[in-house]
């Protein structure tokens, strides 16, 4: 069932983080809600711009409706990720999507509100949440001095004035990750102390974490294993997800993992099979696999095992 990211938002803060999982295909679409009626966690799925190019819109919104019908049990939101402001608008209008994340980071201050102000107003009508982002992720090359890296950083009391002044439902913060498999080197971390401080200035209000993989290093090793060229790749600590939980983090981007294990996958069976040409061989076990990894991402998360409260609560209307 598709729901309000709004309600899923409630339901977890202060307690558990919710996954939210990008997908391109339908054998991602399969692995992520098989892996979340195993784990039974309520879920988000999240469709960037590229994504929406991949094949068709049309196309992956069919596969997801259809989904729901094979998965009953699974309880999720649909999120359209680091849109701008015709995407955002378009998923507003298409009815299909619980929320839009309008990212407007790299521009300055007021012209980031501005955008983010009227993505809001056409939102709101449809009752359709909105993510928006402060502060730049990124900042992890070895060059960049710390004060420029820590520049780039949310600043909370940006952080209050820019909720304020759009209307947002929750805010996408900078605290030192960055998107893809290579986010630390040097002295970059994670600024816990950027997220503390917001939930000090906005107790109750959602938080995002990007850039959240965790680039497993079991994974970026068989890659390698297996003919790939992989060299320094680093992601998050799963350990400090549930500090982030507990911070106001509600929801957890993940796109860079499920993409490592489909390249897992694939090198595997390829250096394994070299014989067999069939799609469906390797998709079957990439379905597998990307089920597993997201069942016990679940766990990390603290998502696992939340269905049955979440449609409780929902059912509750709260
Ligand atoms: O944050 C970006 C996501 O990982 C989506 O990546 O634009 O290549 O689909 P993409
Ligand atoms: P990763 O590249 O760490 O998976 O981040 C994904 C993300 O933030 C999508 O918006
Ligand atoms: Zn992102």
């Amino acid at each position: 069932m598709i729901v309000s990211t709004k309600k899923l938002f409630a339901h977890a803060y202060g307690q558990y983080a919710i996954g939210a999982y990008n997908i391109n295909n339908a054998e991602q679409i399969m692995g992520l809600f098989r892996g979340c009626q195993d784990s039974r966690a309520p879920f988000i799925i999240q469709i960037s711009k590229g994504a929406r190019k991949y094949t068709d819109k049309r196309l992956l919104e069919g596969i997801i409706r259809s989904a729901d019908e094979i998965f009953p049990d699974a309880i999720f939101a649909v999120h359209l990720d680091h849109g701008g402001e015709e995407a955002c608008l378009d998923c507003v209008k298409s009815g299909f999507y619980s929320s839009v994340m309008i990212d407007a980071s790299d521009k300055p201050f007021a012209e980031n509100v501005e955008i983010t102000k009227r993505v809001v107003k056409a939102a709101r009508k449809k009752g359709i949440a909105v993510e928006a982002e402060l502060g730049q992720l990124g900042g992890v090359e070895d060059e960049v001095a710390v004060s420029e890296a820590n520049a780039r950083l949310t600043d909370p009391k940006q952080a209050v004035e820019f909720v304020k002044k759009t209307g947002i439902d929750s805010l996408a913060c900078a605290i030192g990750t960055s998107h893809g498999a290579y986010k630390f080197s040097g002295s970059q971390r994670l600024h816990f102390e950027v997220m503390a401080e917001i939930q000090k200035l906005m107790p109750g209000f959602p938080l995002v974490m990007h850039g959240s993989s965790s680039v497993p290093k079991e994974e970026v090793d068989r890659i390698n294993a297996a003919g790939g060229k992989l060299k320094g790749a680093k992601g998050v600590d799963e350990n400090d997800f549930a500090k982030a939980a507990k911070l106001g983090v509600v929801k957890i981007n993940i796109d860079t993992d499920g993409r490592l294990v489909w390249c897992r996958v694939h090198r595997e069976f390829f250096r394994d099979w070299p014989e067999i040409f069939d799609l469906r061989d390797p998709g079957k076990i990439f379905m597998a696999e990307y089920a597993k990894y997201i069942a016990r991402k679940n766990e990390v998360l603290g998502s696992a095992g939340r269905l049955a409260e979440v449609c409780r609560y929902l059912k509750k209307g709260k």
